[in-house]
């Protein structure tokens, strides 16, 4: 499908989705969130994907949401139609591993974009922050839950109330982004990563993604629970014979999906 708001590639088994909105820094407009929602369900339905990479520009991965789209919202605007609630979702849904590629600015709605993919790798220009509360609002997709997870109460306050951007080397200090690469470099990591993800068993890359999810969610005892559980549950399938087996035979294991 043909986007407006983004360019979607696929080269072997990796979607690169690029947010595409370069006179608004990427600001993440109704039409912008429900394509990539699209494009993302798409990728995720594909036979061919197995990974994700979503980025941006050099100078922007994403502003935050439309400004100028919201500004004139009411109350009943936004909450009757629960503003940002089905994109949360949406994203949230989708099983197969999203590593987000973050150059330039990830601010407000962009910043927590990126915290809704699997993972964020960061190039050595980009610049994280929530400043909403210099238009009067605070986040609303996950600048004052998933951020405060990432970096802790003491850094997630600091920036919600300050509005502050984070660079990418206190990024990764703070454990906001999995690894920092210079800008020039940026897709090229993201996609050997990918690669590297596409390799392996569908099966066990969705498992993780559950898995790791669920420590959000649970008290440990049941997390524990759960990852032991879906580690028990791989041993039906045949890729874990194969991986299995071709570690024992000193051989690359061919992986099939099932
Ligand atoms: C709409 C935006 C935008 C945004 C930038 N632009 N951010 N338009 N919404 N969030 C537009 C500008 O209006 C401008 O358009 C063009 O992009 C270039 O931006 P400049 O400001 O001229 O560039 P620069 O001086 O380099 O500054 C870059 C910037 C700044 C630091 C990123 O643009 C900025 O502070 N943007 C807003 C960041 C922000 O507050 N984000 C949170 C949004 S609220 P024109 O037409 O003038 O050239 C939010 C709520 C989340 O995200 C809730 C859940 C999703």
């Amino acid at each position: 499908m043909a986007f407006e708001t983004l360019n979607v590639e696929v080269q072997d088994h990796v979607c690169l989705i690029k947010l595409n909105r370069p006179e608004a820094m990427n600001a993440l407009n109704t039409a912008l969130l429900s394509e990539l929602c699209t494009a993302l369900e798409e990728a995720d339905a594909s036979d061919k994907v197995r990974c994700i990479v979503l980025t941006g520009s050099e100078k922007a991965f994403a502003a935050g949401a439309d400004i100028k789209e919201m500004s004139e919202q009411s109350f009943v605007d936004v909450y009757s139609a629960d503003l940002f609630a089905k994109t949360n979702d949406r994203i949230a849904a989708i099983r197969k591993p999203v590593v987000a590629a973050v150059a330039g600015y990830a601010l407000g709605g962009g910043c927590e974009l990126a915290m809704m993919c699997d993972f964020i790798i960061a190039a050595d220009n980009a610049k994280f922050g929530q400043p909403e509360i210099n238009l009067g609002v605070i986040a609303g997709m996950g600048g004052s839950q998933r951020l405060t997870r990432f970096v802790g109460k003491s850094k997630a306050m600091d920036m919600n109330l300050t509005g502050r951007f984070m660079e990418a080397d206190e990024a990764e200090r703070a454990g906001l982004v999995s690894r920092v690469v210079p800008a020039k470099k940026l897709l090229e990591e993201a996609s050997t990563v990918a690669e590297k993800i596409a390799e392996k068993s569908q099966l066990t890359t969705m498992a993780v993604k559950e898995a790791v999810n669920r420590s959000y969610e649970l008290p440990l005892a049941e997390g524990m629970l759960f990852e032991r559980r879906m580690f028990h549950a791989m041993f039906a399938t045949e890729d874990q014979k194969e991986g299995m087996a071709a570690f024992l035979e000193k051989r690359e294991a061919q992986f099939r999906d099932k």
